[in-house]
């Protein structure tokens, strides 16, 4: 941790080691490239396959010494347990076939993980993107098997697991995260059985009929069996890999527990599978969204569009999962039918540049953007607009101003196992108004449920319910938004990490009944 902490990040400098190097000290050693003598040892390990880090350039507000931190709330919640019990975070920095050297940032001790081009096309944007994100949604688009992905999803998993293992101190707690690190657990376990090892699953776990599709099912059930504890977002994502589990290992299931065999047929250990709804950093919305400027920065976003009596938004990745065409089908039908007009309504749609390389995210991106072009070839004037179509990331500064400004949030996910941008457009809601309409199919659902809830796959449904969240009378929309802001506050994300760390310390009451 120290040498970690001293360090500054550093890109590989392959022609750098000399003997004079050689003599250098470790900080030197690692500034220059180079991996230090004695790796730092952490005991608590955080593992996903990005770092909490994105690259950036000086001018750009929060950038420091190259590296700015990534918006997202899982970082913000497990920044002070890394502070606090000397933890560190392993994960890819993001750039194709460089080395860097651990380093410290904000506080967080950091252990890059290097990626290849090779390794991107096989295992991210193969095998992680298109096996198994389309296979773990409900295959919306039909996955991919091809044996040179899963070869490289091995081998990636087994580097970070070495990375891991390198950096773990004895009787060490290692958190890893999502589905591109699957075979993690259980190559750790191998490596080291001192460790306890937690897993959490952040995209859906799917029904034992679909998952029986994959070619490796019992390698990657195997994987995740090797956590003590392997988390998931609903119970019913914990109920499907419990099956999948006896269904394809024949592993022995007592309520929540897994008995894992060994090669004599004897119990080795037992992993638990449990729900853990993730949330978002409410205090930290909620406090933006009070924030002067961004209030100023909301009235200015209306101006520009021409101060329309209804501002209606989108914000997703684009994802064929977010159901952003089945939106503007709808959208485009309520203004064919005349029931909204350009004159009083525009819909902002944000969608934030997604694995670009990926064949059918390319195939969404040309669906997408030909929609919008002929919604707004058909129905703009030259004062208003229908869709305002944004490809683009914003800092969180710019969303909160974006949700304050908007009447109507619209999130017509087709399979989403959570969506935080519905959490995040209640809490900045500080007054009680605006109105929420969701998906059946998001996770948030289950949380929000004085949201307006819609099938988006039922069009007419979708339209009758935008039309009834532009139409709402505002003692309704308080009473509902109140409710909702309430659910969030309550449950923030820091309740969620420390309840799964909390789960992954109990001491396992074993189940034989
Ligand atoms: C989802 C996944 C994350 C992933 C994120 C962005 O939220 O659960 O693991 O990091 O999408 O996708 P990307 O492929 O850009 O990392």
């Amino acid at each position: 941790m120290e040498t970690a902490e001293r360090a500054e990040h550093g890109v590989s400098t392959t022609d750098k080691p000399t003997e004079e190097a050689d003599r250098d000290t470790e900080g030197k050693a690692e500034q220059s490239g180079r991996a230090p003598a004695t790796p730092a040892k952490f005991s608590f390990m955080v593992v996903s396959n990005r770092l909490p880090v994105d690259r950036c350039s000086s001018e750009e507000s929060g950038c420091e010494d190259g590296w700015r931190r990534s918006p997202g709330g899982l970082v913000t919640a497990l920044a002070p347990m890394m502070t606090k019990t000397d933890g560190a975070w392993v994960g890819w920095h993001g750039a194709p076939d460089e080395t860097v050297q651990p380093f410290s940032h904000g506080g967080i001790d950091l252990v890059p993980v290097q990626l290849s081009t090779d390794d991107i096309e096989l295992f991210y944007e193969g095998f992680s993107n298109s096996t198994l994100w389309p296979l773990y949604h409900d295959a919306v688009v039909p996955p991919e098997f091809h044996r040179t992905w899963w070869d490289a999803y091995r081998k990636v998993n087994k580097r970070f697991a070495d990375a891991v293992a390198e950096h773990a101190e004895h009787g060490a707690t290692v958190w890893v995260q999502d589905y591109q690190l699957q075979l993690v657990p259980r190559m750790l376990r191998e490596a080291r059985p001192d460790l306890k090892i937690g897993f959490f699953n952040h995209i859906p776990f799917p029904p034992p009929e679909i998952f029986a599709q994959l070619p490796w099912r019992r390698a990657i059930i195997d994987g995740l069996l090797g956590a003590d504890l392997v988390g998931f977002q609903r119970s019913s994502d914990a109920g499907n890999f419990m099956r999948s589990a006896r269904r394809f290992l024949g592993a022995s299931v007592k309520q929540q527990q897994i008995h894992v065999k060994g090669s004599n047929g004897k119990t080795t250990h037992i992993a638990r599978a449990q729900a853990f709804p993730i949330s978002i950093d409410a205090q930290q919305i909620s406090k933006l969204a009070r924030k002067p400027e961004i209030i100023e920065r909301a009235r200015q976003i209306r101006r520009d569009l021409g101060n329309p009596k209804t501002i209606l938004l989108g914000v997703d990745r684009l994802d064929y999962t977010k159901g952003i065409s089945h939106r503007l089908k709808a959208y485009e039908e309520l203004l064919a039918d005349g029931k909204v007009t350009v004159e009083d309504a525009t819909l902002i749609q944000v969608a934030s540049p997604s694995r670009e390389r990926v064949e059918q995210y390319r195939l969404l991106r040309e669906e997408v953007e030909g929609t919008v072009g002929r919604i707004n070839g058909t129905y703009d004037t030259m004062e208003n607009t229908a869709v305002r179509y944004l490809h683009h990331s914003y800092p969180i500064e710019e969303m909160v101003a974006l949700y304050l400004a908007a009447d109507v949030m619209l999130i017509t996910a087709l399979r989403d196992v959570m969506n935080l941008v519905a959490k995040e457009y209640v809490t900045a809601r500080t007054n009680n108004d605006g109105a929420l309409v969701l998906s059946e199919f998001a996770g948030a659902a289950d949380q929000l449920k004085q949201a307006l809830l819609m099938n988006p796959h039922d069009i007419d449904g979708l339209k009758d319910t935008i039309m009834k969240a532009v139409n709402m009378r505002p003692a309704e929309a308080s009473r509902r938004m109140r409710s909702m802001r309430k659910q969030i506050l309550d449950h923030d994300v820091d309740l969620w990490s420390a309840e799964f760390l909390a789960a992954l310390n109990e001491k396992v009451v074993r189940d034989d009944t």
